[in-house]
């Protein structure tokens, strides 16, 4: 890995104007790490771009797992690990062992109150949680270049819709009661998912078909970790802010608590982890809002995530309530990148009922404000979160052996 990466970097430095790659805009890394939890005392390596950092701990031991043919053996061991608490699985290899015993560990600033109200969030928002994790964050990341070409050329590529709902249901899952206590299974997740990641770097820059579209030689750089990130918590917060869902102070910071260390625990690195909702929106400005376009991948994506429904009698979403919320919600610009039909019907109904529907459910309008098909919005939202809660139930995430070989 850190031939691959040094070599990025040189390619970066040197390429990054002439290909004027979207996603590879500015060599420079703009954002004061003052915002980050490391602080602005972090030293020089806050300043470093983070399109040129990966995860050297986790890519050294996953590179030696492939090196020794050990990956299938080792996945099939850490079936058992599923619980926080569980012991390591017996017969691991040592590095592996004494990677894994180092990244299981919580971060000292950890803080257990801040968990619980992040509990309590996402007790009091679930309902709104289903659709946007389960589905509004999806639909943004296949407009995200880098995460779109990654997916769709890694193994998850056989299945991208069960795919991008893993991510969906990693977002679900990290507000859930015992998360990261003793019982809880998030400490295992994020670390097996931090595993997969440093799998799709070994593995993606083999694959012929990934290498030259991507602007990076290496997948799933600090930068890519973080325009996810900001899919995920702050495109939830700014939705929830923009439907003007009250959220309690209390409550907000504990749920980007809840992200920080989730940030943390898929190795993500202090210094660049945004230590506020203020730094983390200055810190999407940079990273998220510049970078996000559509790619023929991500149109497949996309395609085989509005199709969601399909399988389930009787549902209320369909591709077309589907097309119409990503348009509501996303916007016309991203509609259009997606090729969206309009939605006559849906679409009207959206932006004339969806906010008083919003404003009754918080107690902020008196039910008679209740728009009269507002009950289908409930509907919808309720079958999202059925849909997370039944078939997305198990997740077995492991380091991927194979690329997609479409
Ligand atoms: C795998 C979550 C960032 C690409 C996974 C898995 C989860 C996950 C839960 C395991 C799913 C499975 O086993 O199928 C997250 C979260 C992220 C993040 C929460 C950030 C906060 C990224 C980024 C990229 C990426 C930035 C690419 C640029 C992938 C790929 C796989 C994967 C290619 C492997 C799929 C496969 O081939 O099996 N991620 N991810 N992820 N992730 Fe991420």
């Amino acid at each position: 890995m850190e031939e691959l990466s040094r070599r990025n970097l040189l390619r970066a430095s040197g390429a990054a104007a002439a290909v004027g790659t979207v996603g590879m805009a500015a060599p420079t890394w703009a954002w004061s790490p003052a915002g980050s939890l490391a602080g602005a005392n972090a030293g020089t390596a806050a300043q470093t771009d983070p399109k040129h950092v990966w995860d050297d701990e986790a890519d050294t031991v996953v590179r030696a797992l492939f090196e020794r043919g050990e990956v299938a053996r080792v996945n099939d061991l850490l079936k058992k690990w599923v619980k926080n608490s569980d012991p390591l699985p017996a017969g691991l290899p040592a590095d592996l062992v004494a990677f894994l015993e180092k990244a299981r560990k919580l971060p000292s600033w950890a803080d257990e109150k801040k968990l619980a109200d992040a509990v309590t969030f996402n007790t009091k928002r679930g309902l709104y949680l289903g659709v946007l994790y389960g589905f509004v964050s999806g639909m943004v990341s296949t407009v995200i270049p880098q995460e779109a070409l990654a997916v769709y050329y890694s193994k998850g590529g056989y299945n991208l819709k069960d795919r991008i709902s893993k991510t969906a249901k990693f977002g679900y899952d990290i507000g859930s009661l015992n998360a990261y206590k003793p019982g809880g299974e998030m400490i295992v997740t994020a670390v097996k998912t931090r595993l997969a990641h440093a799998g799709v770097r070994y593995l993606l820059p083999q694959s012929h078909t990934w290498t030259g579209r991507a602007p990076e030689d290496v997948p799933i750089s600090q930068a890519d970790l973080l325009v996810t990130w900001h899919s995920l918590p702050t495109l939830v917060m700014r939705m929830l802010n923009d439907w003007k869902v009250p959220i309690p102070a209390k409550e907000s910071e504990g749920f980007l608590h809840s992200w920080q260390v989730s940030g943390y625990m898929l190795g993500l690195r202090e210094e660049y982890i945004p230590k506020s909702w203020a730094a983390a929106e200055a810190q999407a400005k940079i990273v998220f809002d510049p970078i996000l376009r559509p790619t023929p991948e991500g149109l497949k994506l996309a395609d085989a995530l509005l199709d969601l429904g399909k399988q389930i009698d009787g549902t209320l979403l369909t591709r077309g309530v589907l097309e119409a919320l990503t348009r509501y919600m996303l916007g016309e610009q991203i509609a259009s990148w997606l090729k969206l039909t309009r939605q006559p019907l849906w679409d009207t109904l959206l932006k004339v009922a969806w906010r008083p529907f919003v404003a009754v459910r918080e107690g902020i309008l008196p039910l008679p404000f209740m728009p009269a098909m507002a009950w289908a919005f409930d509907e919808i939202l309720r079958q999202f979160v059925l849909l997370y809660m039944s078939e997305f139930r198990k997740i077995q995430i492991q380091i991927p052996v194979v690329n997609n070989p479409a």
